[in-house]
């Protein structure tokens, strides 16, 4: 089957089963013009909140699926490739939160929504790197235990300073792979390029940067921007809707090796036949849905 004739089969399966597909900016270009909503993390997790199908088919890693289904228990949420896991999500212990609560008073447990259900069902709030800056200042407490992301951490710990950070040692394996040297390598390959990173790289690769946001920040910035160059710091399935929004705009990969495998396990060919099979599907029990849900609200009510 082409491309074409899975997206044809996709589209028509979509309205037949009342599904909606969503998708996250990292996985194939084909795989985003087949979605009805792409974004990034803070998209998909509030547009998920007002999906009316009986349906949900997340284009994204597990833990995508997971809050949809978080936000959504009563519907099916299904995502193409069950294997398809963001090894950052698991990169913090359920015990560890606990041992910080005996340690500090005044704590807030602070969840990236990159983590696995059961780690956001014993945290305070969760943020995406879109928000978390505006999330974390809002808190009333003092002491902010961050986790998974140390970089998305020391990130937004620098710009808050009234807060005492505790981080936790987890990491983006795509985005902590950047280095200082790929950056100044790159300026010097493209002077009058902007620099633009995601804030999961390291500190010493947004210290070069330009522009620092979350994927949908990246677009943004780009998009109205008056320069024509643009050099890009993040998982390079971005550079579709920043080519589709930018025609007349030129971007250079700001190092090698910008790919996350596990959103790349999303094909046309998983797409079609989960829509088909109604499978692999994310199972929750209550219980976790329920604890997982309050954070997530909590992230979703103080960004507004
Ligand atoms: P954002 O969608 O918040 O930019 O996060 C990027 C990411 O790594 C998602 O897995
Ligand atoms: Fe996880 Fe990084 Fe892949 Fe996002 S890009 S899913 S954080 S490994």
């Amino acid at each position: 089957m082409t491309t074409e004739q899975m997206a044809s089969e996709i589209e028509k399966l979509k309205k037949e089963k009342n599904a909606v597909i969503m998708a996250h900016y990292y996985v194939y270009d084909e795989v985003q013009d087949a979605a009805d909503f792409v974004g990034d993390s803070f998209f998909l997790s509030r547009k998920a909140t007002e999906i009316d199908a009986d349906i949900i088919v997340l284009c994204g890693v597990r833990f995508m699926g997971e809050s949809a289904k978080v936000l959504n228990p009563d519907k099916k949420v299904l995502i193409p490739e069950y294997a398809a896991d963001c090894p950052m999500a698991h990169m913090a212990t359920v015990e560890s939160v606990a041992a910080m609560r005996e340690q500090y008073d005044d704590l807030a447990v602070v969840c990236y929504v990159n983590s696995t259900a059961e780690l956001k069902a014993v945290s305070d709030v969760c943020v995406t790197s879109a928000n978390a800056l505006k999330i974390v200042s809002r808190l009333p407490q003092k002491n902010i235990f961050f986790i998974p992301d140390q970089n998305l951490a020391h990130f937004i710990a620098d710009q808050l300073p009234e807060k005492n950070f505790i981080f936790n040692d987890g990491y983006c394996h795509v985005h902590h792979a950047l280095t200082r040297e790929d950056m100044l390598k790159a300026k010097a390959e493209h002077p009058n390029a902007l620099l633009c990173v995601h804030p999961e790289c390291k500190p010493e690769v947004t210290a070069e940067a330009d522009y620092i946001g979350s994927t949908a920040g990246i677009i943004n910035y780009v998009t109205e921007s008056d320069a024509k160059e643009f050099l890009i710091g993040t998982e390079l399935g971005v550079l579709h809707e920043l080519h589709k929004r930018n025609p007349d705009k030129t971007f250079y990969p700001a190092a090698e090796m910008q790919i996350c495998p596990n959103m790349k396990k999303i094909t046309m060919e998983k797409l079609l036949a989960t829509l088909k099979e109604e499978q692999p599907e994310i199972i929750l029990s209550d219980d976790l849905m329920e604890n997982a849900k309050a954070p997530m609200m909590r992230m979703l009510e103080l960004a507004k």
